[in-house]
């Protein structure tokens, strides 16, 4: 039988399908595996299914020399060194699709929380802090006819532009791909920091990704505009942000990710024009089990010598 380690708890009718096909280890601590833990348990393994807080590195494959597949259960993987598990023959799989709606569903959340100063409104109240309805109190940006830029047009900003228009905005993007048939407009980054009203970022984390959001580029930014990342949070230079914010060099940001989460840079916290939340994109009932249940059925697969269903490109 083949023996799988699973970093935390998964829904138990997604589990039971694992344990029908192998020993199954799971690490049910509170807080995500430690590095030593999770290399201990890993040896002698067959798979893994890992979630997107264990760094799945090289000293961690080593450690397995019988791995034969890493199933991540989220759609960016740059927790794993994928190069060095695919030197290793190892096959790395993610969990793409399941999730985009979801996750673009929340990027609007938070485009409209933030325009709307949702939580700051939310904030005042809870400190007793609202004096009652007045003309120009809180008064925050409408959407229609302005410009949405989307860092990145994969699928999750593919389907983030497929709302703009129920909010009457335009879309920019900036991609490798070609024009885009729905007529959002493509655009060198420069340009769409230049002119766009909400700048999202839904590139993946890699090398020349790492702080494409730094002070440079949000001093291109429109000072009335709005940065929202559902990413990663090392895309963004977290303190050059706290600058930008605190100098009104940008309107506002909404954060779902951060560069060292769970920690935030303490410099964003004090600040009202920043949404924060707690890295919350695909976090449905419907999605995560979904994500779990597609990590599962790649490790399955590829124990049974079948192809992945969705392995990493
Ligand atoms: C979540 O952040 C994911 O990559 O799935």
């Amino acid at each position: 039988m083949p023996s799988i380690l699973v970093t935390r708890k998964l829904p138990s009718s997604v589990l039971a399908k694992l344990c029908a096909i192998g020993d199954v280890d799971v690490y049910d601590g509170e807080a995500p595996i430690g590095p030593a833990e999770l290399k201990r348990r890993i040896a002698g393994k067959d798979a893994i299914v890992c979630l997107l807080t264990e760094s799945i590195d090289a000293a961690v494959v080593d450690a397995a020399p019988g791995l034969k597949v890493i199933a991540n259960v989220a759609v960016g993987f740059n927790n794993v060194d994928v190069e060095y598990a695919r030197g290793r023959g190892i096959i790395v799989t993610n969990t793409p699709d399941v999730l985009t709606e979801p996750v673009a569903d929340f990027t609007w959340a938070l485009i409209l929380a933030l325009t709307r100063r949702l939580s700051e409104g939310e904030r005042l109240i809870r400190r007793g802090g609202w004096k009652g309805w007045a003309l120009d109190f809180m008064l925050g940006t409408d959407l229609r006819g302005k410009q949405l830029g989307l860092i990145g047009y994969g699928r999750i900003g593919r389907a983030v532009a497929a709302r703009a228009p129920a909010f009457g905005l335009r879309v920019a993007f900036t991609s490798r791909r070609p024009a885009d048939p729905s007529g959002a407009e493509p655009m060198s980054l420069d340009r769409l920091l230049n002119s766009s009203d909400v700048v999202s970022l839904h590139v993946p984390l890699t090398r020349e990704t790492t702080h494409l959001i730094d002070r440079r580029a949000l001093a291109r930014m429109k000072r009335s505009a709005c940065l929202i990342n559902t990413a990663r949070g090392p895309v963004v230079d977290e303190a050059a942000l706290a600058w930008a914010l605190k100098e009104h060099l940008i309107a506002g940001a909404a954060l779902d990710v951060y560069e060292r989460e769970p920690a935030v840079h303490p410099d964003l916290l004090p600040l009202e024009n920043v949404l924060l939340a707690p890295h919350l994109g695909s976090a449905t009932k419907e999605t995560r089990t979904a994500m779990a249940e597609l990590a599962v059925e790649n490790v399955i697969n590829v124990l049974r010598g079948r192809p992945p269903l969705t392995p990493v490109s």
